[in-house]
């Protein structure tokens, strides 16, 4: 894995800055705090999310309620954590009210933001967990239960897979084969398969 070099994380925190005093859109006005990243900074995998929920924004980072603790179980369980193996972000930096689904002005003001942290750590694996993030990342409408497990081609070559929101496997929690949690258990394998024979 390699980490991000000390230019990078120079670039990386005055993207955050600005972030920080963003006023781009009407989230600022309603956010505890900016949710810029969590993980670590690497050339080799992110993960996308949507938005952050009531923890998040009261923390100041990504996944750290219940779908973030179910996020790490699955990671864990191919021996990836956010510490050693992924930086973690989201396509919105702030809160959303109520966690409502993000607007299309907020998802467009805040693009500048996701856009830079993927072109300054260019990964080469990027998953894209649910439906907001694909929408963001993906020309598609297909729904995510169609093109989860499956890889795409994103920015600066890399590999792209859409991946199941935990928020959305904390609602269906069937382990039988076929259901959303058996195939989210396909789809880690997969990654940990694609991400052991990059270097
Ligand atoms: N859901 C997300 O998509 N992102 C978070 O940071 C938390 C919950």
């Amino acid at each position: 894995m390699t980490k991000a070099s000390d230019k990078e994380l120079a670039q990386l925190e005055a993207v955050k800055q600005k972030c920080l005093t963003c006023t781009k859109c009407e989230l600022g006005k309603t956010k505890t705090n900016t949710v810029f990243s969590a993980g670590i900074p690497n050339h080799k995998m992110m993960l996308i999310g949507e938005a952050p929920g009531f923890y998040e924004d009261q923390k100041g980072e990504p996944f750290v309620g219940k779908a973030g603790q179910l996020l790490d179980k699955i990671l864990a369980s191919v021996g990836f954590s956010r510490q050693e193996h992924l930086y973690i972000c989201n396509t919105l930096k702030c809160r959303p009210p109520e966690n409502r689904d993000p607007l299309p002005e907020e998802k467009e003001a805040c693009r500048e933001y996701l856009d830079a942290q993927i072109e300054i750590l260019k990964p080469k694996i990027i998953l894209l967990c649910g439906r907001v993030a694909v929408q963001s990342m993906l020309n598609t409408n297909q729904g995510i239960s169609k093109i989860r497990g499956k890889w795409f081609e994103g920015p600066n070559f890399s590999k792209m897979m859409p991946i199941y929101h935990p928020s959305y496997l904390l609602r269906n929690d069937s382990r039988e084969k076929g259901s959303p949690k058996w195939q989210m258990w396909q789809d880690i394998q997969e990654i940990k398969k694609v991400y052991d024979q990059m270097d």
